[in-house]
């Protein structure tokens, strides 16, 4: 008898608009990306990733800093919720904390983050505006694999992106994050059918 493989269980950790994490959630839901929706974690009861998030009718709630005493209190509020849905891969979606090296131990190569530059230029904040503040003629946007570093894990997949002389922050920003949705989503789909696999920091698709 084939045993049918158990799908990944998918959970996110956003903290504002949402639209990468909709994107993602868009694709499991219409089975395009071959896994199940775990828990949204939000770092802020604001987030309009919330409401995103109840109209797709996916579990979420808000796990704030504020409330906790410490950041350990506050990732272990986090990696309880992640447990409790049984999460196999993490996708921080626009996730605007830095996580601790002990949670990152603990899901090394199963957190999946999307930056808006070509990676290893502009990371940290504001990648699109020093894109263009430095004068590159081309920017764009990356998937990888967190590590201990700021935007330093292992790359997946990226897009390249033309700035043009009439683009400003505005239309360099939304060129980019229709480009971050496509290559999360395919990142994760990759993910999920265990197409991916890291050797010496490098990721293998196969
Ligand atoms: C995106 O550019 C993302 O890369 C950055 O925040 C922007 C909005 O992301 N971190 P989202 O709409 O909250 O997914």
């Amino acid at each position: 008898m084939l045993l049918k493989k158990k799908k990944k269980i998918v959970s996110f950790l956003v903290s504002g608009k949402g639209s990468n994490f909709k994107a993602v959630a868009e694709k499991i839901l219409s089975g395009y990306i071959n896994a199940e929706p775990g828990i949204v974690i939000s770092s802020s009861g604001e987030a309009l990733a919330l409401k995103k998030s109840e109209e797709l009718g996916i579990k979420s709630i808000a796990i704030e800093s504020k409330n906790f005493r410490t950041k350990e209190e506050h990732e272990t509020e986090i990696i309880k919720n992640l447990k409790l849905y049984k999460t196999d891969l993490v996708v921080a979606a626009g996730y605007m904390r830095i996580l601790t090296p002990s949670f990152i131990n603990m899901y090394r190569y199963k957190i999946i983050n999307i930056h808006p530059s070509l990676l290893p230029s502009f990371p940290g904040k504001n990648a699109q505006q020093q894109a263009l503040d430095y004068g590159v003629k081309l920017t764009g946007c990356t998937t990888h694999f967190i590590d201990e570093g700021t935007d330093t894990g292992p790359i997946i997949m990226q897009a390249a992106v033309e700035i043009l002389r009439d683009d400003d922050i505005h239309t360099l920003s939304t060129k980019i994050l229709k480009e971050e949705h496509r290559i999360l989503v395919e990142s994760v789909k990759f993910y999920c059918e265990n197409r991916l696999s890291v050797k010496n920091s490098i990721v293998i698709i196969k």
